[in-house]
């Protein structure tokens, strides 16, 4: 047990997907694992841990934003063992091709700041995804028929931006959405030499407006798990 997961060892797999809302995790445990089990509910933040295709894969709350999913990675890499962290998450478009549903493959995360910030000093350090697991996610999606985008994406501090002129840099530069997590999942799993991709789904549209409607997310959310799964086992 740590301090935020109350699961004792060998209850956490080497694989985690780790989406930031907890019920999510609960949602994607029951959906598509075999006998999911409640591994942690400290401070409800819900980790579940069952078998996909016969492997044993965790699906663990991060919560929202940087702060709170560095807890969460940090303890399941330095105290679980942790090889393979996918975040399933949400993403606010920024460029017009991008649509609501879509899929976006995070090749590099770009960020103003993760809590590792204070280590890189004058260093801009490039957050980038495990190649082995962009590679099997896009074949995995292309399989699967998915409208699909790899590229950079931006880790933000803020849902609630008072940057408009930083979203127009970002469009401008070819960044494909906007979410709060990947930069530091990248940079810590950069850290110790451990695999990670975020793949995301397009829940909202910074430049007009779109948004996914609530009664429309779970099944839109249902292809994002699964190409997850496959990536991670390819
Ligand atoms: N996650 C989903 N939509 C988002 C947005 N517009 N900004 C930041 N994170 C998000």
């Amino acid at each position: 047990m740590t301090i935020h997961i109350g699961a004792r060892p060998g209850d956490i797999a080497e694989t985690v997907l780790m989406p930031g809302d907890p019920y999510r995790a609960r949602w994607a445990a029951e959906t598509f694992l075999t006998e999911p089990r409640l591994v942690n509910e400290v401070r409800g933040m819900l980790g579940y841990t069952g078998t996909w295709k016969g492997h044993p894969v965790t699906i663990q709350g991060s919560g929202m934003g940087m702060p709170s999913l560095s807890i969460y990675a940090n303890e399941l890499i330095r105290d679980f063992g942790v090889q393979t962290l996918i975040r399933i998450g949400s993403c606010g478009a920024m460029q017009e091709k991008v649509k609501v549903r879509d899929v976006i493959l995070a090749m590099t995360a770009s960020t103003i700041s993760t809590p590792s910030r204070g280590i890189f000093r004058e260093l801009q350090f490039a957050p980038c995804a495990d190649w082995s697991l962009l590679r099997a996610a896009v074949t995995a999606a292309e399989a699967k028929g998915t409208a699909l985008h790899v590229g950079g994406i931006y880790s933000s501090d803020t849902f609630y931006d008072e940057r408009p002129d930083l979203n127009e840099q970002m469009t401008r530069h070819g960044i494909l959405g906007v979410e709060m997590e990947a930069a530091e999942l990248y940079t810590l799993a950069a850290r110790h030499g451990r695999r990670a991709l975020a793949v995301l789904t397009v829940s909202d549209h910074l430049l007009t407006g779109d948004a996914l409607p609530s009664d429309q997310r779970e099944r839109s959310f249902g292809d994002m798990v699964e190409i997850a799964l496959e990536a991670a086992f390819a």
